[in-house]
This record gives structure tokens, C-alpha cells and sequence, in this order.
């Protein structure tokens, strides 16, 4: 029996191997090599280049944000999603309409709660077993759980945390009734502060940073949270801001030794919120009876109440009650608003025409009683003004600079890509909210501030007259995936009704309020004459809203 022929003599049959045949088969191989690797990678989120692989990325994304933001922009030219390690964890950033929409539906496998697990563990310095809940928690925030594998031994679901905390925040802050209580009571605050300056008289050398960062800080504080914080802490504000310089480096959590004077600083405003909780009576506590509505002066708003209440009533260690009364009541509450709330004055007092116009539009959102001559803010009315809403949202798109950051609980396919679980997903606003494709207008690049960036002009008939006329419209011209300040989805910032009618309210007061003139922007160390005017303070890029790098002086007159 002849012995079958091998491989090699069985193509020498029908093919003569020829050098030219073999390169051909050669070529062949390669070709499909390269087709199986490129298909590979295009699972596979390209990296970003890391010159000290596992070092340099981690250490620049923590301490130099704006340089690191800068390679993610150039690579994210080239690709939908760059991907990179911090420690062990791997990290991707994306930021077309379409993955930033991802993060924002609600879905089983992308979840908000591993960046708000940081949040309670590293800001809140929450006891790790009160952390523990959350983690445990798998369930989600709405009223209906998410199914989960995360079962208790006895079989049952975990208890649940999220849901009661996300309904409580939604109850006290999201209600019409809630809202407007707290713009009301900000705006008696407010104008309580604005007393101290005398009608018709000119102060000279008022810095718009410090003035805000003090007098809009005691008035939203007491708002929010009641006048004690302050009363028993007098050195909150100035812990408050040397907090909040430190803030974004306390997220990650970096060992003690390497951020000490954070971690002290984290201790001293936490302090405040114990102090506070140690004096607070629930005189309801036991009975549920006497239940309080609305605003008092032990707790200042039902949401500062009811969110205390919760983790007292949880049995959430006293550490864990302080670190998340500082952080949600006092933090969260004035970060982001008071920042932007200064950028907002400053955009629109440096621009005298802008000032005039935002002045006239204010003007006609007050109701003068015709008996006292009295002046009221019709709060429903300002809201709807078109030009400061425009300038509101500009100076939300060029100043807030949040990563909308999210977990991958399953492999979860985004613009083509397999994303790998547990890795952390991160939407940069500091790049999505500065896109020429998207927001460059004839004359008005996106890195400019434009006060009319969100305005359309419309004719209308005029009611009484019917004559024709030229209105402003204030249009939303980004979609929600282009401009996300609050973020999006289930874990939506709960405070953005209350935000915008604090910082609305603040230009509206002030403008209406006083004759305000520029005199000169200045350094923040000294308070020297600065030779060019404020830009996003780079030390806070990519944590939130970005301050100024500079104050600006001006002088002013109270008209009423
Ligand atoms: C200019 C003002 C503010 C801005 C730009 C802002 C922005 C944000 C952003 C970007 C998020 C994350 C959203 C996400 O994951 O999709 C957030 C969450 C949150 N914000 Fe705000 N915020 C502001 C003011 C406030 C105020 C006044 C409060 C009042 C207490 C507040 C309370 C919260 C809370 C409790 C969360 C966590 C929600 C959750 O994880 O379910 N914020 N905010
Ligand atoms: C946000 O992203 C930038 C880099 O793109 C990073 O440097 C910064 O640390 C991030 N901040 C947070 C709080 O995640």
C-alpha cells in the first residue's frame, strides 16, 4: 500500500513552488495576520503613549490636568476613545455626541456609582463600612431595582441605600415648591449682605471674586443649611476656599503621606459639619410627629434635613454623617455655583454694552408695588430672561469643566469598541464644551466667550401696538450631548434648578442694584494690578467648575 502523500507533496502536484509562489503564500499569511490584528485592535481602544508605562500617565492626569487633557484632545482627533492606566484601573475617555450619550442612558452595564463610591470614601472620609452600603448596593437609584447578581447570602436583595438617598435629593430639590423656597430665602440672605453698602454713595476697590466668595457663600450657606454652620464655625469661609483649592486632589484618594496638608485641611471642614450635627436636635427624631415644612432655623432647607436625617437614621458613623453633610450640604451646594456665578459678573461688567443691555432685561422682571414704589423679582420671569440666560449658559460651557465619569459593570460595546469591565469611563467637558465643529460661529471661535452664543433673534408682533418687532430667543444650539455642565442620566446634578436661580439671581440683584464700573483686573496673591484679564485658573481644570486666575476691582454705587 503506497504510504498517503504529505502536505508539502500534495501541493507539489498542483503548484510548482516558484519563489514568486512562495512570496505570494508569504504575502497571503501576512495579509491575513494584519486583517486578525487590526480587527483585534479595533476592539481594542487605542492607548494612549505612556513614556513611563503605568507611571507618567497617572502621575501627569493627577498634577498637571491640563497638559494631560491637551494629548487626550490630540489623540482623541484621531480615534473615538483613548484608553489609559491610573494604578491598577484602566480608564477610557470618549467624547463624541454618541458615547456621551451612552453614558448618559440608563443601562445595566454602565453605571454612575463607582466615581460617587470615591466621592464618600476619599471627599466624605465616610467609615469604610458605611462606604460598604453603597457598594453593596447594586440596585440603582430608581424606585425600581435593577436586576443584580450581588445577592445577600440569604439569598434576598441587598439592602437598599441609593434609592432613598437619590429620592430624598430629588423630593427637597427638585419640586417647584422646594426650589422656589430656597431661591427665596437665598435672595432675603443675599440682599441682607448687599445692606451694608450705602445708597448713593461709591465704594471704591471691590473685588468681584472676594465679594462673591464671601457674601454669596454666607448667604447660600444659611439658605441651605441654616445660619448655625456658620455661627458655630466663624472660620468656615476661609476653610471652605482653602478646601476647595484642594479639593480635586482628594478624589484619587493618594496616600496620606503624599497629601498631607489636604488631608488636614479635609479634617478642619469636616469639623464644621460635626460641630453642627453634635448641636442639631430631630426633636422628631423618636416619634415622627412635629415633622417641620420647609425651611427652619435649625436646618435651614428640608434638604439639608432630610439628607442628615437619612444617615443619622441608618446608624452612618458621626464621620460619615460630617463627611457627607460638608461635602453634598456645603460643598457641592457652592463649588460649582459661586465660581460661575463670578464668571458670569465678571463677563458682563468688563463689557460695558453687555451690561446695559443685561441691566434693561433685568429691569423688566421687577414688579414695582405701585403703594411703596418697593421693588420685587419675579423669579418665574428672570429665569426665562433670554440674554442672562445666555450668559449663564456660556459661562456654564466655557468654565465648567467636570469629567462625566461612569463604570463599565459588563463589557459594553461604544463607537465600535469593546470596553473592558470595571474600567472607568470619563466624558471630558473641558473638551467636548470647546468643539469648533460644534460651537464656532462667524467671528466667535469656541474659545471665546460670545454673550449671544445662545440667542436667536425673532420677529413678533407687538400685542398692544401690532407692530412688528426684533426679540431675542434664548435656543439651547448644542444638543444635551454637546454641553453637560450637570452631567446627565440617572445621577444628574439634583441641584441644577436651585444653581440657576442662585446665580441668575446673584447678577440680577447686583446689576439691578448698583452703577458698576471696571477699574482693573488683579493679581489674587496681592491684589497688584494685573496686566491681562482672568482666565480659567489652569490648577482646577478637569475637576469642576474652574475659577478665575485673577480678581477684577471694581467701584460701585447702591441705586436702591
Ligand atoms: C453650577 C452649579 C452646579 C453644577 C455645575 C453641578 C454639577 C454637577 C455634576 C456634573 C454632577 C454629576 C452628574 C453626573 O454624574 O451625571 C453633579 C452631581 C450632584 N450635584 Fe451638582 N452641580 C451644581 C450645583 C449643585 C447644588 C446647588 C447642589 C445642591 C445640593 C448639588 C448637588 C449634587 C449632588 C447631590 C450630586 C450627586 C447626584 C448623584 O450622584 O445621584 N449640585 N453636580
Ligand atoms: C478629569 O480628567 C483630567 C484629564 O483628562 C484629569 O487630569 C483630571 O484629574 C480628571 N478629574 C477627575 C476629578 O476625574
Amino acid at each position: 500500500m503506497a504510504s498517503s502523500p504529505s502536505p508539502i507533496e500534495l501541493l507539489e502536484r498542483y503548484v510548482t513552488l516558484t519563489p514568486f509562489n512562495i512570496s505570494l503564500a508569504v504575502a497571503g499569511f501576512l495579509f491575513i495576520f494584519a486583517f486578525i490584528s487590526a480587527n483585534w485592535n479595533r476592539n481594542h481602544a487605542p492607548a494612549l503613549k505612556d513614556p513611563i508605562p503605568y507611571v507618567w500617565n497617572a502621575f501627569q492626569y493627577m498634577t498637571d490636568q491640563s497638559a494631560f487633557l491637551n494629548r487626550v484632545r490630540d489623540t482623541l482627533r484621531r480615534h473615538p476613545i483613548v484608553s489609559f492606566h491610573i494604578g491598577p484601573m484602566k480608564f477610557y475617555m470618549l467624547k463624541s455626541p454618541k458615547s456621551i450619550q451612552a453614558l448618559f442612558k440608563t443601562s445595566p452595564s454602565i453605571s454612575s456609582d463607582k466615581f460617587m463610591h470615591m466621592v464618600f470614601e476619599n471627599m466624605m472620609n465616610m467609615a469604610p463600612h458605611d462606604v460598604d452600603r453603597f457598594v453593596q448596593d447594586t440596585t440603582g437609584r430608581l424606585a425600581t431595582p435593577l436586576p443584580t447578581s450581588n445577592l445577600r447570602p440569604d439569598g434576598k436583595e441587598p439592602k437598599r441605600y441609593w434609592a432613598p438617598y437619590h429620592k430624598i435629593l430629588h423630593d427637597n430639590l427638585f419640586r417647584a415648591s422646594e426650589t422656589n423656597e430656597l431661591g427665596v430665602t437665598y435672595q432675603r440672605l443675599f440682599e441682607d449682605q448687599l445692606a451694608r453698602f450705602k445708597i448713593g454713595e461709591w465704594t471704591e476697590d471691590i473685588k468681584v471674586r472676594d465679594f462673591l466668595y464671601r457674601d454669596m457663600f454666607i448667604a447660600a450657606t444659611t439658605a441651605f443649611c441654616g445660619p448655625r454652620v456658620l455661627q458655630l464655625s466663624p472660620d468656615l469661609i476661609d476653610v471652605f476656599w482653602r478646601h476647595h483649592e484642594i479639593a480635586a486632589s482628594l478624589v484619587y484618594g493618594l496616600p496620606k503621606w503624599l497629601n498631607k496638608r489636604a488631608l488636614d485641611l479635609q479634617a478642619q471642614f469636616h469639623g464644621a459639619a460635626r460641630r453642627f450635627l453634635e448641636a442639631a436636635e430631630f426633636p422628631d427624631a423618636e416619634t415622627g410627629t412635629e415633622e417641620k415644612e420647609g425651611w427652619d432655623e435649625v436646618w435651614g432647607s428640608p434638604a439639608n434635613r432630610e439628607l442628615c436625617r437619612f444617615f443619622k437614621k441608618e446608624g452612618f458613623e458621626m464621620r460619615s454623617q460630617a463627611g457627607s453633610m460638608a461635602i453634598t450640604n456645603v460643598f457641592g451646594s457652592n463649588a460649582n455655583s459661586i465660581p460661575i456665578a463670578v464668571w458670569m459678573m465678571m463677563h458682563v461688567v468688563h463689557d460695558p454694552a453687555l451690561l446695559a443691555q443685561i441691566r434693561e432685561e433685568v429691569e423688566s422682571v421687577f414688579v414695582i408695588d405701585p403703594a411703596t414704589g418697593g421693588k420685587t423679582l419675579d423669579i418665574q420671569k428672570m429665569l426665562a430672561l433670554p440674554l442672562l440666560q445666555s450668559v449663564y449658559t456660556e459661562s456654564l460651557r466655557m468654565h465648567m469643566s467636570i469629567n462625566v465619569t461612569r463604570q463599565v459593570i459588563e463589557p459594553v460595546m461604544i463607537e465600535g469598541y469593546l470596553l473592558e469591565k470595571g474600567a472607568i469611563i470619563q466624558g471630558p467637558a473641558e473638551i467636548v464644551h470647546y468643539e469648533e465643529d460644534t460651537w464656532a460661529e462667524e467671528g466667535h471661535p469656541a474659545s471665546e466667550f460670545w454673550a449671544e452664543r445662545h440667542i436667536k433673534y425673532i420677529e413678533e408682533v407687538d400685542e398692544q401696538t401690532r407692530e412688528k418687532k426684533t426679540v431675542r430667543q434664548f435656543i439651547m444650539s448644542g444638543r444635551a450631548a454637546d454641553l453637560f455642565p450637570y452631567g446627565g442620566g440617572v445621577s444628574m446634578c439634583p441641584g441644577r434648578f436651585f444653581a440657576k436661580q442662585e446665580m441668575m439671581m446673584t447678577v440680577a440683584l447686583l446689576v439691578s442694584r448698583f452703577d458698576i464700573e471696571f477699574v482693573e483686573w488683579t493679581n489674587l496673591e496681592d491684589g497688584s494690578k494685573s496686566d491681562r484679564p482672568a482666565q480659567n485658573h489652569a490648577k482646577f481644570i478637569g475637576g469642576a467648575a474652574v475659577p478665575p486666575d485673577r480678581d477684577m476691582k471694581v467701584r460701585w454705587k447702591r441705586l436702591w
